[in-house]
C-alpha cells in the first residue's frame, strides 16, 4: 500500500506557521508517505517521493538472515498467540471485502476495556513507527526540538535530525537501574516540542518509573508533549502510563503488536492520546483513519489484547530464557546491564562489532551496539533453545 504523499493546504500552512521551510515539505511528505507502510521492523515498500526517508533507507538495507538464529532485531521468537492466529486466518477468507465487519472498532473497544482508556482516545496504525515519526513532525519544528535518552530507540532522533530539528540526548541513570533521566531531559532543552521516553527502553530493557514520567508531564513546557513508547511493556509487566492519556494530559502513548504479540510482519500499532492531539497528528493525511489497515492484522490484534493469561505465560517463558542466559554469562565472568524486558546489553570489554561478526560466523545474528557504548551489544531474548545456541556459540568464541 502506498499513501499519497502530497501535503494539503492546511498541512502546509500549519508547517509554515511552526517554522518549517518550504524546502522541508518534501521531507515531511516522504516521511509520512512511506511511514504507513514501512518501519524499522517491517517490509520495505518505497513511497512515491523521490526522497528516501530514514526508515525506508534502513529497511532497504536489511541483510538476509534466513537460516540464522535471529536474536538481533527485537522480534518475538514465535508468531501470534494461537487464538489470534486463528482469528487472522479466518479473516483471510473474507479478504475480498474492504470492511468485512467492524474490525477496527472491535480492536479499539477491546483495547479500551483492557487499558481503561476511552475509545475516543485510541487510534490504530500499521505499526508504531508511523505515529512516532508523525509525532515528531507534529509537535517538533525548527524552533522546538526533541529530547531523548541515549541509548534509546533511535527513530525519534533520526527522524528529527533528518528534518533538521534540534536533537538533545541525555544519558540513562546508572544509579537508578538505567531509567530515563527525566529531570536531565527537561534541563537539556526546557523548550522542546517533544520528550521521548521509551519504557521499557530499547536497547537496555530497563523501565522508567511511571511517577518519573508523570513528573515530566507536569513540568514540561506548555505546548509540548511527552511521547511514551511502550513497545515492550508486556514483556516487563510493569504499570502503563496510559492513564495519563485518560486524564487528558499532553501525552501520546504508543504500543505495537510487533513484540510480545508476535505480529511484526503483520503491521499493527496503537496510539493513545487526547482526540485533539490525534487530530493534529492526522492533519497531514486524513485517510490514515481507516483505509490503511489490513483486516488480518486487525482481527489478530483485536483477539490478542484480550489474551491475558497467554501474555503472562509468554512473558514468563521469556524471563526463564533470559535468566538462564544471564546465569551462563555470569559463569563466564561476562557482565551485562539489568533488564526487565526481552533484550539486554552485554558488555564484551572489546569492540561489539567484532563480536557481532564472530556470532554471525556461528549463524547467530545478535544485535548491534550504540555509538555511546561501543563494547556493548544488544541481545534479543529468543526461545529457550535459541538462547542455548547463543550460549554454546559464546563458549566457542571465548575459548
Ligand atoms: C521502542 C520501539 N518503538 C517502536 C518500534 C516500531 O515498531 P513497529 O513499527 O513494528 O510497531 C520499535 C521496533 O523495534 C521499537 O523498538
Amino acid at each position: 500500500m502506498i499513501m499519497n504523499s502530497a501535503l494539503g493546504r492546511d498541512a502546509r500552512e500549519d508547517l509554515i506557521s511552526r517554522g518549517y521551510s518550504r524546502r522541508q515539505f518534501g521531507r515531511v511528505s516522504a516521511l509520512l508517505g512511506i511511514g504507513a507502510a514501512v518501519s524499522t521492523g517491517g517490509l520495505a515498500f518505497p513511497g512515491r517521493s523521490a526522497i528516501a526517508a530514514p526508515g525506508q533507507a534502513r529497511t532497504l538495507a536489511r541483510p538476509d538472515l534466513s537460516g540464522m538464529i535471529r536474536i538481533g532485531t527485537n522480534e518475538c521468537w514465535t508468531g501470534p498467540f494461537p487464538a489470534a492466529a486463528l482469528a487472522g486466518a479466518d479473516m483471510v477468507q473474507h479478504g475480498n471485502r474492504y470492511e468485512p465487519s467492524d474490525l477496527r472498532q472491535r480492536l479499539i473497544d477491546n483495547v479500551a476495556t483492557v487499558e481503561k482508556v476511552p475509545v475516543s482516545h485510541i487510534v490504530p496504525w500499521p505499526g508504531s513507527s508511523d505515529p512516532l515519526a508523525r509525532a515528531i513532525v507534529t509537535f517538533c519544528s525548527p524552533t522546538r526540538g526533541v529530547v531523548t535518552a541515549d541509548p534509546t530507540f533511535e527513530e525519534a532522533w533520526v527522524t528529527a535530525a533528518w528534518l533538521k530539528i534540534k536533537v538533545s540526548k541525555v544519558a540513562l541513570r546508572p544509579d537508578n537501574h538505567y531509567a530515563t533521566d527525566v529531570r536531565a531531559m527537561l534541563a537539556a532543552d526546557p523548550n522542546a516540542g517533544l520528550y521521548y521516553v521509551c519504557s521499557p527502553n530499547n536497547p537496555t530493557g530497563t523501565v522508567t518509573p511511571v511517577a518519573d514520567i508523570a513528573w515530566l508531564v507536569e513540568n514540561k513546557p506548555a505546548g509540548s508533549i511527552v511521547l511514551i513508547d511502550e513497545a515492550y511493556l508486556h514483556f516487563a509487566g510493569t504499570p502503563s502510563a496510559a492513564y495519563l492519556a485518560t486524564q487528558g494530559k499532553d501525552v501520546v502513548v504508543l504500543r505495537t503488536f510487533s513484540k510480545i504479540f508476535g505480529m511484526a510482519g503483520l503491521r499493527l500499532g496503537l496510539s493513545m492520546a487526547r482526540p485533539d492531539l490525534h487530530e493534529r497528528m492526522m492533519r497531514y493525511d486524513g485517510r490514515m483513519q481507516s483505509g490503511a489497515l489490513s483486516v488480518v492484522a486487525l482481527a489478530a490484534g483485536g483477539a490478542s489484547v484480550l489474551l491475558a493469561s497467554d501474555i503472562v505465560a509468554r512473558r514468563q517463558e521469556m524471563i526463564d530464557a533470559r535468566e538462564a542466559t544471564f546465569a551462563h554469562l555470569k559463569s563466564r565472568g561476562i557482565t551485562h546491564l539489568p533488564s526487565n524486558a526481552n533484550m539486554f546489553m552485554v558488555d564484551w570489554g572489546k569492540p561489539a562489532a567484532d563480536m557481532k561478526a564472530a556470532f554471525a560466523a556461528q549463524q547467530i545474528d545478535i544485535g548491534r551496539d550504540w555509538k555511546i557504548w561501543p563494547t556493548r551489544s544488544r541481545i534479543t531474548v529468543g526461545s529457550a533453545s535459541e538462547m542455548k545456541s547463543f550460549c554454546s556459540a559464546l563458549d566457542k568464541i571465548m575459548v
